[in-house]
Parts: C-alpha cells; sequence; structure tokens
C-alpha cells in the first residue's frame, strides 16, 4: 500500500498535480506551510522540548487536526458503546476540541484508543511542562523522572497524592503533620481523605510567621510509624514564608517519613524552586503539587504532580478514578504552544524584575499612612503592610472598598479571628499563627502583574486607606458637634 498524506493526495506519486488545474509549484507552497507544522509536532515528539513559539492559526489547524483523529469524527464510525463522544448541542460541537476525554478506567495518564489525538495532545503537554521545569527552571531531578498532569486543581492533586501514599503504607499510618499555613485547600485534602490531621504550629520571628522545627521533630516522634507523610507548603501569603523544607526534608530522609510540598504558586519563585532543587538533592521529597492555573496562567483546573521518583509520580496518575474532562490539558497545550520555553521564561523574569517595583510601591502607600511594609524575606511573591492605625471593623471596611474599587486579590486580616475547618479550630485565622498582634494587609506581585497595575494598586489602596481616615475624621466631627450641642442644652 502507497503510503497517502495531503501531499501524496494532492500531488500524486508521479509528481503531477491529481487537482486538475492547479500548477504543482503552487500546491507544493501551500503544502510545506502544512509539512512544517507536521515537523513541528514530530520534533516535540522526538526531542522532547518544547518547539519555538507557533503562531495562533497553526496552532488552531495542529488542534483540529488532531481532534478530528478521534473516533467520532471518522464518517464510517458507528458508535456502538455507552459513551461515543456525541454531542446534544451543535454550539459545543461547533467548539470541538478533546471530547472523548483522556486517560482510561484505570490511569488518567494512560493513552485513549478511541481518541489517537487526546492521547498526542497528553504527551506534548507533558513534554512541554517536564521541559519548562526541567531545563528553565533547572529542577535537573526530573532528568530520571516524569511528571503527571492532572485534571484537578491543588487542593484535589494534594488528596490524590496522599491516597497514594495511603495506598503503599501500612494501614496503621493514618495521621498527616501538617505545618500550619491558613489556606482550606489543604486541610479539607487530609479531611476528605479520612486521615488525621496533626498541625504543626508556626512561629513568629520578628514580622515573619515561619516553620517551627522543634514543634516539627517532636510531633514526628511522638506520633512515630502512624504519620503518613508531613505537608509542607512553599507558596504562602504573607506574613507566613515558605517553610523551611530543605531542613524540613533532611529531618523526615532521617525518620523515612514521606514529605508532600503544596507548591501552589511557588514555580514562579527562583528562590523557592532553588530550595526544591536542595530538598530532593539533601532530603526526602515524595510529592511536590503546582497549579496550572497560577504558574502557567491558564484557566482553573489544573496541577502538575513531579518529584525524583519516575514510579510514585506515575501511580498518583493511576489513583485517579474514570476518565477526566480533555479541557484542562487542551489548554495547556494551546498555552504550551503558542507562548513556547522562552516566553514562559520571560513572563517568570518579567515578574522577577517588577518586584523592585511592587515592593517600593507598596512601602510608599504604607509610610504615606503611617504604616509599614511587613518584613517577609523569603516571601518573594506575596507582601504585606500592617493596619496598625485601623480598628478591625475599618481593616473589614478597607477590605471590601478595595473590591469595589476593582483590586482584587488583596487581603485584609483583622485580628482575633477563630475559625472551624471541619472540627478543627484555628485561632487568628488568615495569618497562620494563633496571634499575629495586628491587623494587616497583603497583596501579591504574581506572574502575569503589569507594570502599569502596580502604579494603579498603588494609587487604589492609597486612595482608599485616606477615604477611610476621612470617613473617620467625619464620624469624629459629627460626634464632637453633639456633644456640644448635648452641653449647650445643658
Ligand atoms: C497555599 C495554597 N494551597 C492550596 C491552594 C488551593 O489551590 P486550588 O484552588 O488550585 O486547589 C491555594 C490557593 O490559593 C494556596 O494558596
Amino acid at each position: 500500500m502507497p503510503k497517502l498524506d495531503i501531499a501524496g493526495v494532492l500531488i500524486g506519486a508521479n509528481g503531477k498535480s491529481a487537482a486538475s488545474g492547479i500548477p504543482v509549484n503552487h500546491l507544493r507552497v501551500g503544502l510545506s506551510a502544512h509539512s512544517s507544522l507536521l515537523s513541528h509536532l514530530l520534533r516535540t515528539l522526538s526531542n522532547r522540548v518544547l518547539p519555538p513559539p507557533l503562531p495562533p492559526p497553526q496552532i488552531l489547524a495542529l488542534l483540529h487536526l488532531l481532534t478530528s483523529l478521534d473516533t467520532q469524527n471518522h464518517p464510517q464510525n458507528i458508535g456502538c458503546g455507552e459513551r461515543e463522544a456525541r454531542l446534544a448541542s451543535s454550539l459545543l460541537l461547533s467548539r470541538g476540541g478533546l471530547i472523548h476525554g483522556i486517560g482510561r478506567s484505570g490511569d488518567v495518564n494512560e493513552m485513549q484508543p478511541k481518541a489517537a489525538g487526546s492521547s498526542v495532545i497528553c504527551c506534548v503537554v507533558k513534554i512541554g511542562v517536564k521541559d519548562l521545569l526541567q531545563n528553565s527552571l533547572k529542577m535537573a531531578f526530573l532528568k530520571k523522572s516524569t511528571v503527571t498532569v492532572l485534571p484537578t486543581c491543588t487542593g484535589l492533586s494534594i488528596l490524590l497524592c496522599l491516597l497514594t501514599l495511603k495506598k503503599s503504607s501500612p494501614p496503621t499510618a493514618t495521621k498527616v503533620l501538617w505545618c500550619r499555613i491558613d489556606q482550606k485547600s489543604c486541610i479539607k485534602s487530609v479531611q476528605s481523605c479520612g486521615l488525621t490531621l496533626l498541625t504543626v504550629p508556626t512561629k513568629k520571628v520578628n514580622d515573619t510567621v515561619t516553620t517551627d522545627l522543634v514543634a516539627l521533630s517532636s510531633l514526628l516522634a511522638f506520633h512515630g510509624s502512624s504519620v503518613l507523610c508531613c505537608i509542607t507548603t512553599t507558596s504562602c501569603f504573607a506574613p507566613r514564608v515558605p517553610d523551611d523544607i530543605v531542613s524540613i526534608s533532611k529531618i523526615l530522609k532521617s525518620k523515612n517519613t514521606p514529605h508532600l510540598i503544596n507548591n501552589a504558586y511557588g514555580l514562579q519563585s527562583n528562590f523557592i524552586n532553588d530550595m526544591l532543587v536542595q530538598s530532593v538533592n539533601k532530603g526526602r521529597v515524595d510529592y511536590v503539587v503546582s497549579s496550572l492555573d497560577k504558574n502557567f496562567m491558564v484557566p482553573v483546573g489544573g496541577a502538575v504532580v513531579f518529584g525524583p521518583d519516575k514510579g510514585k509520580i506515575k501511580d498518583v496518575g493511576k489513583m485517579y478514578p474514570g476518565r477526566a474532562n480533555g479541557r484542562v490539558v487542551e489548554d495547556l497545550f494551546v498555552s504550551l504552544l503558542e507562548v513556547g520555553r522562552e516566553g514562559y521564561e520571560e513572563l517568570w523574569e518579567y515578574r522577577r524584575r517588577l518586584l523592585p517595583k511592587f515592593v517600593k510601591v507598596f512601602g510608599e502607600v504604607a509610610e504615606a499612612n503611617g504604616e509599614r511594609l511587613l518584613k517577609t524575606e523569603g516571601n518573594d511573591i506575596s507582601f504585606g503592610m500592617t493596619l496598625e492605625n485601623f480598628t478591625n471593623e475599618e481593616c473589614g471596611d478597607i477590605g471590601s472598598m478595595l473590591f469595589t474599587r476593582c483590586l482584587s486579590g488583596c487581603r485584609v486580616v483583622p485580628t482575633g479571628v477563630s475559625k472551624n475547618i471541619g472540627g478543627e479550630e484555628f485561632r487568628g485565622f488568615g495569618s497562620s499563627t494563633d496571634d499575629y498582634g495586628v491587623c494587616y494587609l497583603t497583596a501579591a506581585c504574581a506572574v502575569g502583574m503589569k507594570e502599569r497595575e502596580v502604579n494603579e494598586f498603588g494609587k487604589r489602596l492609597d486612595s482608599c486607606l485616606k477615604e477611610v481616615v476621612k470617613k473617620r475624621e467625619k464620624r469624629e466631627r459629627k460626634k464632637e458637634k453633639e456633644k456640644e450641642k448635648e452641653k449647650e442644652k445643658e
């Protein structure tokens, strides 16, 4: 059988145009774009690195080509199964995409027989993410390992890692040591697995809230083999700073205890990436979980799990029950091909260059309002300023005023808030410590933020704080007047 491809059909094996009237040289020029697109794909698959960025129309063409390989797009195909990628909506049909989803019932990373295109897309995504981590972010330990891209966000992906660890551990290992960080998802991941959360308290050192290694070691010694693993966190809201994962990984190695690192948005920080590499080299790291949306700027929905042991990383994919929606992988495929390796490196580098400006603007606003920036060295993503001159009630007002002024993402943390999460009581919730002592406001300089946004952030925050003070002065003047009137009456 002669090999048939589009060039073969249009030009023919004899070198003559099969499409009557179209000069062969015209066809060859047109077809060269097509073949360069395919060789782009071939290079990615064989060199196992991200190719140079493609223009959006080329990516769309590739996406259509790959999804056209799925069985439901074959005109001869009669689907006789209970799930045959049929869509009731013509609108959805025109949108196309990975309708068959990804994976098989036993493994979310398995090839999909009815959807060869989805399988190719999954391969490219895995190659692309691994290339970025291993080569752009210098995680050399990935050379002999792999990554698992999950269609679940950070919290649910942590849950899958916990279940994977549970499967390979003795049934008595039911406790999870967790260095306190006030973000609910991780707590819920542990609770949803039916595991017991052992909170390791943090300690306050000057402005920072940081890992208490002594508390961690003594809890580990006390609970011994009933500890399934320890969860640490690298990316967190100021004044919490990243856990000292290098020291913790050494302790865990000496105690033969698994280590899961919640690296939700840490990939954008060189400081954190460096700590990850050192932790793997000097201690024990089983799983690192990073969000796709927060690090790669794609729609919310996925995470990447990686670590030095290939087998363990693959096992997480096998823990996922059933197939998954293909949208997350498709979005990442499009982004990786359009932005490319250099594009992502530039995005992360831009954030690093923007940091001093962000800190300067934030610090100036703090100073202009009689406050100060919290000194939280070690956290180069999230920053905080005190709100010492504001009452707890005013702090609440500041939070909602910022939101209505279209400044999203700022967090105002008042003092004395307690929260119960699934039966666990957390005092001083928000600050990752029982009593931080002062109300504060945080903001993040995250990947994708632009210089003009930093300037606008400064202006809006400043005007908001001044407005709160003005309102307070107005209230006080009114009270004074009322007092004077009372006196006059007397
Ligand atoms: C430290 C930390 N862990 C977990 C999460 C939860 O992430 P996701 O919503 O992707 O599950 C977040 C979200 O911001 C976070 O900051």
